[in-house]
């Protein structure tokens, strides 16, 4: 059966000036992407294991300053998301951030259209993300606030981290 859903697909790649967004797992900077999570107001304190086991199974979207025209150099990590999905019909956006010298360039709002591009996340049903204070840059992607708020739930672990359970 040719298969559009059910799994990410090859790896794919954008490119615009000075930058590029990739789905390729080989490419991410565990170590950068964890510094920044482990200090977020979401994530605080999550365990570089245990991430680099959510990572093993989402569709990582990393984005990346480019070594200067023509020039050496590795791909540096600029920004990252990643979606947690059935690639059939449901999507949950997770861990967006762009690092600060990286900011105001339009790089969050080109992830998102990335995101709608690719052509294994189409066709879901409901996408779903939380944030504190960046409702504006969604919105602009189509996301609204719950319109029937009593009908989600959650179980919410904040401490989750901070327990010291240890990972699986
Ligand atoms: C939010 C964040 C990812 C934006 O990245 P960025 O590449 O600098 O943003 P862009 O240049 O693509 O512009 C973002 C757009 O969303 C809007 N926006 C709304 N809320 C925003 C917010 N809290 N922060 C930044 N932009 C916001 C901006 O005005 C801009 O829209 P405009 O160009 O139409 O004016 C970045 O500021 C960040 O990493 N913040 C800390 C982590 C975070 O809050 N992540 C989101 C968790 S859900």
């Amino acid at each position: 059966m040719p298969s559009r859903g059910g799994d990410p697909g090859a790896p794919r790649e954008w490119r615009r000036e000075g930058y590029a967004i990739s789905t390729d797992p080989e490419r991410l900077d565990l170590d950068a992407i964890h510094g920044y999570l482990a200090a977020s107001y979401w994530a605080t304190g999550i365990p570089r294991a245990v991430l680099a086991r959510a990572l093993d199974h989402s569709l990582n979207f990393g984005i990346y300053q480019l070594p200067a025209a023509g020039g050496p150099g590795a791909w540096v990590q600029a920004g990252f998301g990643r979606v947690i999905t059935d690639y059939t019909t449901f999507g949950y956006l997770a861990d967006v951030f762009v690092l600060e010298p990286h900011r105001g360039r339009g790089l969050s709002k080109w992830l998102m259209a990335c995101i709608d591009e690719h052509p294994h996340l189409k066709g879901f049903r409901r996408w779903v993300l939380l944030t504190r204070d960046a409702h504006g840059l969604y919105r602009q992607f189509g996301y609204t606030a719950v319109a029937k708020p009593d009908r989600y739930m959650e179980r919410h672990a904040p401490d989750v981290y901070r327990r010291g359970d240890p990972p699986r």
